[in-house]
């Protein structure tokens, strides 16, 4: 289908600007913490995105991390863009990012596309039609058993002024689960689930550029998708939990119990 297309090329562009950016980066400042940075190859990567789209879809909105909405053209049709998901390990060399393209419809996300350029890895999703690695269709995986599953999480950049349970819900995931990783691309996160890899994710406060395309990638791989009470929620929720659906009930149960556990430092 054309968007997805469009998408793919603007993903792939952006990508080469990424990885010819590694090691290389002269700009690096913060945006509302010292944690949370950006570089001017952010900024590039959102310029090629945009023009790409634009190109083939003049009349779509957007919203894009670094340069806002430009929600005005009253479309029903918004790209949602995040030009470099990763940006921590990007600065520092570590291979684990990538460029997260969604296409939303009124409520909708119909197209999404999550390109690792380290990788090569093109996942795309389209609404009906299910979710793909380079072509290959993906499926979330089959483990039912907690203790067996691979699981993932990431912390907001003012995890230190609010922690909002993070830590315990660090804490009782790795005790119960095989492992839990951290891995710093959300994008990749989701990707992660859809392609039966990781088995569950969760992670509070997001924004709409981390999920929208890695939300339909999960869904259309078979995965499920809600908050942490386990109801329905949408791109712009602020808590997501992924999983392959087998271990989702027993996921919302841990997160409510890390609640209560008292962490002394
Ligand atoms: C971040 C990454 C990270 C997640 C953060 C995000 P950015 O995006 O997705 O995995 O833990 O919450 O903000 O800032 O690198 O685009
Ligand atoms: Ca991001
Ligand atoms: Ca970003």
């Amino acid at each position: 289908m054309k968007f997805v297309e469009t998408a793919e090329k603007a993903a792939r562009e952006a990508g080469k600007v990424i990885l010819a950016g590694i090691g290389k980066v002269k700009d690096v400042s913060f945006k509302t913490l010292p944690s949370n940075l950006v570089t001017e190859v952010d900024k590039k990567s959102e310029e090629i995105i945009i023009d790409i789209l634009l190109k083939d879809f003049p009349d779509f909105d957007v919203l894009a991390e670094e340069s806002g909405s430009s929600s005005t053209k009253n479309s029903e049709f918004m790209w949602v863009i995040d030009p470099l998901d990763g940006t921590t390990n990007f600065t520092h060399s570590l291979p684990i990012f990538s460029v997260s393209i969604g296409l939303v419809k009124g409520n909708d996300v119909i197209a999404g596309v999550v390109y690792d350029p380290t990788r090569d890895h093109l996942f795309h999703a389209e609404l009906g039609k299910g979710a793909y690695l380079n072509n290959k269709k993906l499926h979330v995986s089959k483990v039912k058993d907690i203790k067996k599953a691979l699981l993932v999480t990431g912390f907001p950049y003012n995890v230190e002024q609010n922690p909002d349970h993070c830590f315990e819900r660090f804490i009782k995931m790795t005790s119960e689960s095989r492992a839990v990783r951290r891995l710093g691309s959300a994008a990749i996160d989701f990707a992660y689930v859809a392609a039966g890899i990781f088995d569950g994710f969760w992670e509070v406060k997001l924004n709409p550029w981390d999920i929208a395309a890695g939300y339909l990638l999960v869904k259309e791989a078979g995965g499920k998708i809600t908050n942490f009470a386990g109801e329905e929620s949408d791109i712009y929720n602020k808590q997501v939990l992924a999983s392959n659906g087998f271990i989702h009930n027993k996921m919302v149960e841990l997160l409510a119990e890390a609640e209560h556990i008292k962490i002394t430092l």
